[in-house]
């Protein structure tokens, strides 16, 4: 069974995040998409949340599985028994420190595959932080973010103002 993990922080997910997951759910038995708890930026949602709210923007794909981990990626990897990694790449500033995580990887297990898909061009300026910035200004964040999860973005803003 070929076994494709996404990893990230997904704090929260955007549709940048979903045609990525979409698109390789189509080149996998299994995809999992793995929230990653203990990263450096300081999240706005907690790992559950982040992991809630991905689970609700999953519809019709029931190869995909959204779990959360704690600590190094590789042995993550190695506990689901998956073989690839996979990472959105959205512009060329991207490169250079996803290239240096995929060579680290490799390092560590080089039978495990990283593999980038490039993100949709409608997409390539989104990140997450931005989504955030926006909304927290009252910006409209329609399109950019599954539809179902914008009122849980804008009511946990409002709890930290
Ligand atoms: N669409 C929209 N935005 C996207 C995107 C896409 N397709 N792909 C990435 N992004 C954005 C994210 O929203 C995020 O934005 P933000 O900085 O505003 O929050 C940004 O790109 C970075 O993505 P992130 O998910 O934080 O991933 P990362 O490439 O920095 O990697 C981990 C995060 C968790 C995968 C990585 O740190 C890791 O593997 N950690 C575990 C510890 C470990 O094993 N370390 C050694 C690895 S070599």
């Amino acid at each position: 069974m070929k076994i494709g993990v996404y990893p990230g922080s997904f704090d929260p997910v955007t549709e940048g995040h979903m045609d990525i997951i979409k698109r390789s759910a189509k080149m996998f038995d299994k995809v999992i998409v793995a929230v990653a708890k203990n990263y450096s930026k300081k999240p706005l949602f907690t790992a559950e949340e982040r992991t809630e709210l991905i689970q609700r923007s999953l519809q019709d794909m029931p190869n995909v599985e959204v779990d959360s981990f704690e600590g190094l990626l590789m042995d993550y990897i190695h506990s689901k028994n998956a073989q690839v990694i996979i990472k959105g790449l959205r512009a060329i500033s991207d490169f250079e420190y996803e290239f240096q995580m995929a060579l680290m990887n490799r390092k560590l297990d080089p039978k495990v595959e990283t593999i980038f898909m490039m993100t949709s061009y409608k997409y390539s300026f989104l990140s997450s932080s931005m989504i955030k910035e926006v909304a927290s200004l009252g910006g409209c964040i329609a399109g950019l973010v599954p539809e179902n999860i914008i009122p849980d973005i804008y009511r946990k803003l409002k709890t930290i103002r």
